[in-house]
């Protein structure tokens, strides 16, 4: 048969749509750091108020901003959209770029006062520059139409941007493990939040060409 076979068309769709819904529910959760502005904390871990308090624009641009990155990315992925309204996925890439660019830089600045100490706030560093870096590298390969780059660079990019979900259903799992509080429980999520995410990215992408299904040699 030609094409994907449908049973894997099956999954990768359902998996997208998987990611949408998490990437939607974690970013519309943000939403109530809009009550910092007003001085209204509802359900904001008293840690990461303490952040808010220490460096509030930093920490708040990235808060703020990096949901719409994580909002728009999956329908980014989605095959049909993209080849059905090429400018939909245009413009929406660059407002996924600003974000990444913004919130990233937010981040890094709010990462020296990550609850955590200072070996979070080098995980989160760390994650700051290569999240920019590899979104700008997927920009500029779009731009110089480069498109299996682009498509590699920004699965990349938002293995890191999903780390925002990955993190949220560490949490409960931290707790369970007997971790006193979000803070405690930081040195670690700096870095199992995105570095499986990269490393499931990294073997879907070598593993891809033998997914590929093979075409029969015509005479
Ligand atoms: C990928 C690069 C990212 C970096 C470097 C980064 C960095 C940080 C840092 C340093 C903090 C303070 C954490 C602490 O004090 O322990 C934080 C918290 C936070 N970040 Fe990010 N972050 C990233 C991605 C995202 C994304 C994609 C979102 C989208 C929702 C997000 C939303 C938040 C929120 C809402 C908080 C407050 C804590 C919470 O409720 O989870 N971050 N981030």
């Amino acid at each position: 048969m030609v094409g994907k076979p449908m049973v894997g068309k099956y999954l990768a769709r359902s998996g997208l749509a998987i990611m949408a819904f998490l990437a939607a529910g974690v970013a519309f959760y943000s939403l109530r750091y809009y009550g910092a502005l007003t001085d209204s904390w509802f359900d904001v871990d008293t840690d990461i108020h303490a952040v808010i308090m220490q460096v509030p624009v930093r920490a708040l641009t990235h808060m703020l901003i990096a949901p719409v990155a994580l909002l728009l990315g999956p329908f980014q992925f989605f095959p049909g959209l993209r080849s059905k309204y090429p400018k939909v996925h245009r413009w929406s890439g660059r407002v996924y770029v600003a974000a990444c660019v913004v919130a990233g830089i937010g981040g890094l600045a709010t990462s020296p006062s990550a609850s955590g100490g200072p070996v979070a706030g080098l995980g989160f560093g760390i994650l700051a520059v290569l999240w920019v870096a590899t979104t700008l590298g997927a920009w500029r390969a779009a731009v110089a139409r480069q498109f299996a780059l682009h498509r590699l660079l920004m699965r990349f990019s938002y293995a890191m941007t999903f780390r925002a979900v990955t993190l949220r259903l560490q949490i409960p799992v931290g707790f369970a493990m007997g971790f006193a509080s979000y803070s405690a429980m930081s040195v670690w999520l700096a870095y199992t939040s995105w570095v499986p995410n990269v490393i499931v990215v990294a073997l879907y992408s070598m593993t891809e060409p033998l997914r590929r299904p093979v075409v029969p040699a015509t005479v």
